[in-house]
This record gives C-alpha cells, structure tokens and sequence, in this order.
C-alpha cells in the first residue's frame, strides 16, 4: 500500500497544489514511485501543470491523474510508493474521506486571520470526526517579508493545539512562473526561493520518514 499525503483546504487558491506538486517532485526526484491524484475535477489544474511539465521535458516526470472520488483513487494508490491527494476547494465531504485515507494531512495556509481562522476550523472538525491530531500538520503560503507575522501566525496554530512544517513558502512572481511552466518550487533558479521551498518540503518528509 503507497504512503498517502493528504493536501487540504476548505478555501480555494491557498496553495494546495503547489504544495502537492512540490511533494511529488522531490520524491520522484528520490527515486519514488509517486502519483499526484488530482481530486479538483472541477478545475483540474494539476493535470494540466503535469501537460505543461510534459511539453517542456522536465526530469523527473511526475504522474498525475484525475479522479472522480478518493475511493476510485485509492483503487490505484498499490501500484505506488506515495500517492499524494491534491485536495478540491470547498468540499466538506471530499476533504473528510482525503482525511480518513492519509497517512498525514498537510493544511496550507496564509497568514491572515480570514485565511488562519477557517483553516484551525477544519482542523478541528476532523478532529472531531476522529482524525487523530498528529496526522495534521500546517504549511504557511503565500507570506510576505514581515518574520514577526509569520511567527505569529505559526503561534495562532500552534495555541490552536496542532503543529507547523518549519520555515514558509513566500508570495514570489518567481514560484507562479515556475508552476505556469510546469515545475514545482524547488525548480526554480533564485537560490533562497529553492532553499525556502527545500526547507518546507523537508519538514514534510521527516514527518513522513517516521510512518
Ligand atoms: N507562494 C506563491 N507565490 C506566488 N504564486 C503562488 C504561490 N502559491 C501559489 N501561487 C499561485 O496561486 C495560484 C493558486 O495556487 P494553487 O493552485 O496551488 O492553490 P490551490 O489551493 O490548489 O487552489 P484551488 O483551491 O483552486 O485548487 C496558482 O496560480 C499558483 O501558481
Ligand atoms: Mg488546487
């Protein structure tokens, strides 16, 4: 059975598939069999980011597919070492079965208040479904260049009574043009901007590392 990482959000656009794509790519890197299911089939744009990988001949390829439901993508996760669950926005019921399936469920999430409060709010909802509490795990995007919002935020969460990957994913023209040319952020060329996406993503496989 492949590991499943979970990415998910209630809002839209807070970087669940950045984060999804960036997850996946450092495992294939690695040498991983890893499948990103992309579960957004309104929009779909993981999909097209792996077209775009395809058209500009990035190494290492990273398989992406479209289901309908986790049930259909979990049929497919064996043949796998790590499937990846790019969540869809606003969907209660879609974000609950990614979160019964997942070895460990990654939150992205900015740092105001209107994006932090509704994210500490599905967080404990699926507490209170009976997810436990240490599968869930933060990632704070899209900050700006203030260190003290940052840490406030991280402290917001952590009060809140669930932890956060080290470091934070910066609002950067570069991490957009990366992805709109089909890489993930760790392929970019500004040195601190890899080193800042490297850092987030080995949070996320130390976590991994101890399943
Ligand atoms: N740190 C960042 N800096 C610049 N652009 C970013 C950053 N993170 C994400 N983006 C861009 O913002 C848009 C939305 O990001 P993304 O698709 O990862 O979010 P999402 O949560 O998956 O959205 P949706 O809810 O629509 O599925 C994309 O165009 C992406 O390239
Ligand atoms: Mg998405």
């Amino acid at each position: 059975m492949a590991l499943l990482v979970g990415v998910i959000s209630q809002k839209g656009g807070v970087s669940k598939s950045t984060i999804a794509r960036l997850i996946a790519r450092e495992y294939a890197a690695a040498g991983w069999d890893v499948k990103i299911a992309d579960l957004d089939i309104s929009q779909g744009t993981s999909t097209d980011w792996k077209q775009r990988r395809e058209v500009n001949d990035i190494k290492p390829e990273v398989a992406v597919e479209q289901f309908r439901t986790v049930a259909q993508a979990l049929k497919h996760a064996d043949v796998y070492d790590l499937m990846i669950l790019d969540g869809p926005p606003h969907s209660m019921q879609g974000t609950l079965e990614i979160a019964r399936a997942s070895d460990l469920l990654v939150l992205p999430t900015g740092l105001s208040l209107d994006d932090l409060k509704p994210s500490v709010l599905l967080a404990h909802e699926l507490v209170k479904a009976k997810i436990a509490v240490e599968k869930i795990v933060f990632v704070l995007c899209r900050v700006g260049d203030r260190e003290n919002e940052i840490e406030e935020a991280r402290s917001y969460i952590h009060k809140a009574g669930y932890a956060t990957i080290e470091g934070s994913i910066p609002e950067k023209t570069a991490y957009r043009q990366a992805s709109d040319n089909g890489r993930a952020i760790s392929e970019v060329t500004f040195p601190t901007l890899k080193q800042r996406a490297e850092q987030v993503v080995q949070g996320i496989i130390d976590l991994l590392s101890e399943e």
